[in-house]
C-alpha cells in the first residue's frame, strides 16, 4: 500500500485565503511585528517568508531586525513598546535568540492579547486550563492536518514524540483537546519504536534527521513530520544541504495511510496558523 502524501501547501492556502477575506470585513487593517534578533540563517527566510505571507493576507507586516550583541535590556524594551503601541495587533519574538538573552525574560513582556505564537505564560495557561486563547501556531497546524484525515480524532490513539515547549507539549494537549488519548515520547521512553506501532496518528517533532523509521509505524496510520533538519546533500553538489524530516518519508509512505512530508507538510500550515492568530487578535482587541 502506498500511502496519501498530506499536501500542507494547499491546505495551507485555504486557511490564508479564509484569512484573507476575513481580514476584508475588518474596518482597520491588522498588523503583525516579528523581532529578529541575530542573524541565523534558519530565523532569515522564517521571517521573510512570514512578512510576505502577513502582506499577501493583506495585513500590514512590521519587521524589526536587531543585531545580535544586542542587549537583553534593549530587546525588552523593543517588545514592550510593541506591546502598548495600539496600532499593532500581533507580536513574534523569532526565537532562538541569541545565547545572552533569557527567552522567558523577553516572552514575559508580550502583552497576552498580541501573543500569536501562543507561547508566553498566560497562553500556555489558558491552553491547559481548556480556556479560550491564542495557541501555538505550529501544533495547530499538526492538528488541522491530521483532522483532513480523520475529522473526529475523539479516541484517536496520538503518540507525540517530543516534549519542546514549542511543539510537543502544546500538540499533545491539543490533541487532548480534541479527546484524542495522548502520549507524549520524548529521549527517556523505553521502548520508543514500540509506543509509536501503537499510535494511530504518530506526530514527530524530535529534531533529529529521518528517525521514525517504517517499522515504527503502524500499518494505517498517520504520521505527521514537524522535523526540519538541515542535512548535507553530496548529490547537489559538494558542501550543498537540503533539509529532511525526522520521518523516513520513503519507508512511512509504504506503511501509513497518510504522510505529511517535511518540507512541505507542516512548515506552511504554521505560517497559515500565525496570520489565523493575527487576526483572532486584531478582532478580540479592536472588537
Ligand atoms: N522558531 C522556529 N519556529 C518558531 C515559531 O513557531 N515561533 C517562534 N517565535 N520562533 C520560532
Amino acid at each position: 500500500m502506498t500511502a496519501r502524501s498530506i499536501d500542507g501547501k494547499a491546505i495551507a492556502a485555504k486557511v490564508r485565503a479564509d484569512v484573507a477575506a476575513a481580514v476584508k470585513q475588518l474596518s482597520a487593517q491588522p498588523a503583525l511585528a516579528v523581532v529578529l534578533t541575530g542573524d541565523d540563517p534558519a530565523s532569515q527566510v522564517y521571517v521573510a517568508s512570514k512578512g510576505k505571507a502577513t502582506i499577501e493576507a493583506g495585513m500590514r507586516s512590521v519587521e524589526i531586525r536587531l543585531p545580535a550583541d544586542t542587549t537583553e535590556a534593549d530587546l525588552i524594551a523593543r517588545v514592550d513598546a510593541l506591546s502598548r503601541d495600539p496600532d499593532i495587533d500581533g507580536i513574534l519574538v523569532q526565537l532562538p535568540l541569541p545565547k545572552h538573552i533569557s527567552e522567558a525574560n523577553v516572552l514575559a513582556v508580550i502583552d497576552p492579547l498580541k501573543d500569536v505564537d501562543g507561547l508566553t505564560e498566560a497562553s500556555a495557561g489558558k491552553l491547559v486550563l481548556g480556556k479560550p486563547g491564542l495557541r501555538p501556531c505550529t501544533p495547530v497546524g499538526c492538528v488541522i492536518l491530521a483532522k483532513t484525515e480523520r475529522p473526529d480524532l475523539s479516541g484517536a490513539n496520538v503518540v507525540v514524540i517530543g516534549r519542546s515547549i514549542l511543539v510537543g507539549k502544546p500538540a499533545a494537549l491539543l490533541f487532548l483537546e480534541q479527546n484524542a488519548t495522548v502520549t507524549i515520547a520524548h529521549s527517556k521512553t523505553r521502548d520508543l519504536k514500540m509506543v509509536c506501532r501503537g499510535a494511530d496518528i504518530l506526530v514527530a517533532a524530535v529534531g533529529r534527521p529521518e528517525m521514525v523509521r517504517g517499522d515504527w509505524i503502524r500499518p494505517g496510520a498517520i504520521v505527521i513530520d514537524v522535523g526540519t533538519n538541515r542535512v548535507p546533500a553530496p548529490e547537489k553538489g559538494e558542501g550543498k544541504t537540503k533539509l529532511a524530516g525526522d520521518v523516513h518519508f520513503a519507508e512511512a509512505i509504504e506503511v501509513a495511510a497518510a504522510v505529511s512530508p517535511s518540507p512541505g507538510g507542516v512548515g506552511p500550515m504554521t505560517i497559515a496558523c500565525l496570520l489565523r492568530n493575527t487576526v483572532i487578535a486584531a478582532c478580540a482587541r479592536r472588537g
